[in-house]
């Protein structure tokens, strides 16, 4: 067990670049990344299956949806802390200062998209057809923020 746990730290150690954790905004930026390709991870398989190139799975389906509501619950704002944004950190992160002048805007998208990942959710198991519908609503709010908010 000891073993495991010495192992597992030296692994952190070599694996961590640029080191993050000494970066307070790195590691936010970092966070905040991570938890947009979990994201993108969930909504591919679903998408996949939406435009029949993966194979319908209703219980597959279910899993990703419930996934991408579970995960829209998850309040990240606390990632945004000022200072980061895509011209105080060039080439580490596509957020664009337009977050930071318009609070309301961005929390109006985010309420788009916690609502069509509740919808996802409700929908996804009954069928491919219904899966499409609410791969559209879902695919229409990340497109809803990232227009305005995220640098290309
Ligand atoms: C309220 C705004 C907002 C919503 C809603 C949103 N995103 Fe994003 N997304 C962002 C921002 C801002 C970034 C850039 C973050 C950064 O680079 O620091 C981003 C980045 C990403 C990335 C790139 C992550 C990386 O590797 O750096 C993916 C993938 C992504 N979003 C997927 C999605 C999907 C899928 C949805 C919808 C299910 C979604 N996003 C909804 C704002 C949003």
């Amino acid at each position: 067990m000891r073993k495991i746990i010495l192992a597992a730290a030296t692994a952190c150690l070599f694996a961590s670049p640029a080191l993050a954790a000494d970066d307070p905004k790195l590691e936010a930026v970092e966070a905040r990344q991570g938890y947009y390709k979990l994201l993108g991870a969930n909504m591919g398989v679903l998408a996949g299956m939406a435009k029949g190139e993966i194979e319908y799975d209703a219980e597959k389906a279910k899993l990703h949806a419930g996934n991408i509501a579970k995960l829209s619950e998850t309040n990240i704002s606390f990632l945004y802390i000022p200072g980061t944004s895509a011209e105080d950190m060039a080439g580490k992160t596509r957020a664009l200062p337009a977050i930071w002048k318009d609070m309301p805007g961005v929390g109006a998208a985010a309420k788009k998209y916690v609502e069509a990942a509740a919808n996802i959710a409700k929908v996804a198991g009954e069928g491919r057809a219904s899966l499409g519908g609410g791969v559209k609503m879902l695919g229409g709010s990340c497109k809803g923020c990232h227009d305005n908010y995220r640098a290309k």
